[in-house]
């Protein structure tokens, strides 16, 4: 393993969202595909009022933030540590015809000052301490929790949204499920390499994978339950409930040609 292919950092999650193939693949997505059924039914079961400040975690081109604005949610701060995504996201709500959608350049692990440069209008109204408590709940959709290596800090980035959430606030993310019955012989044999050490040496622990298709490069932690529901105590949260996302709606062939299916987990501050 020379230098420049050492362990699998945040700086190298960044780099890789931010190669041309990604930042087309997700801004496509955005303009194309939108919000998906699982996410507009959940968030309109945990969010009913359109006038919820939501924080949006991970935003990419702009997918979600700009699907729900357009279901009449108007407090939204959307962010993304990768910056050509977040200019992706702000070009998309131009051409919409949206100007009260706040996109900031931000890291989940490093929240509360970057959040603090920038007040939303409503905060700024509302003469609130921003950025502390200022949510009345935070998505981090389509797993990018889960691509952020190293579980400290997809903890840490679970306890920055703690942070910013006002007590009773709702956190919805998902993530892969590595207890998935059709994938276990899979992750035996990944297992079996750990134990050996012949495992990619740039993953950090057992669960991650890196590879690379016409989209580019990905990194994601695949957790079993037991690891999510730990973390979410360590992070403040408390477990409301988690559903698949076949089990929460029937997404169309255009969904389900673009990603996977994943677990959809939603916390309570
Ligand atoms: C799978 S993409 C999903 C993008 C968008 N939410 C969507 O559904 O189209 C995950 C996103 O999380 C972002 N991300 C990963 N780690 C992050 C971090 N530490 N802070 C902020 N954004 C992060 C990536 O840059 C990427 O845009």
């Amino acid at each position: 393993m020379n230098q420049a292919e050492g362990r699998i950092d945040g700086a190298t999650v960044r780099a890789d969202f931010n190669a041309i193939n990604t930042v087309l693949h997700y801004t496509r997505a955005a303009h194309f595909i939108g919000l998906w059924k699982s996410e507009l039914a959940l968030i309109r079961q945990y969010f009913p009022d359109p006038a919820a400040r939501l924080l949006e975690a991970g935003c990419g081109a702009g997918r979600v933030a700009v699907g729900l604005w357009h279901q009449g949610y108007r407090h939204i701060t959307a962010f993304d540590f990768a910056s050509e995504l977040v200019e992706q996201a702000e070009n998309l709500a131009k051409e919409h015809g949206i100007t009260g959608l706040t996109f900031l350049h931000a890291d989940a692990t490093e929240l509360v000052g970057a959040l603090a440069l920038k007040r939303p209008v409503w905060a700024v109204a509302g003469n609130c301490s921003y950025p502390e408590q200022a949510f009345d709940g935070a998505l981090f959709m389509f797993n990018g929790l889960m691509q952020i290596p190293g579980r400290e800090n997809r903890r840490t980035a679970m306890r920055e949204l703690h942070r910013v959430c006002r007590p009773g606030a709702s956190f919805i993310f998902t993530t892969h499920d590595r207890e998935d019955p059709k994938d276990l012989a899979e992750w035996a044999k990944e297992a079996a390499r750990w134990a050996s050490g012949e495992q990619n040496p740039r993953l950090l622990e057992f669960g991650d994978r890196y590879f690379t298709d016409e989209t580019g490069n990905t990194f994601m932690h695949l957790p079993d339950r037991r690891e999510v529901l730990e973390d979410m105590v360590a992070a403040g949260w408390t477990h409301v409930h988690d559903r698949t996302r076949n089990e929460l709606a029937s997404e169309t062939p255009k969904v389900r040609n673009f990603s996977d299916n994943c677990r959809f987990w939603v916390a309570r501050k």
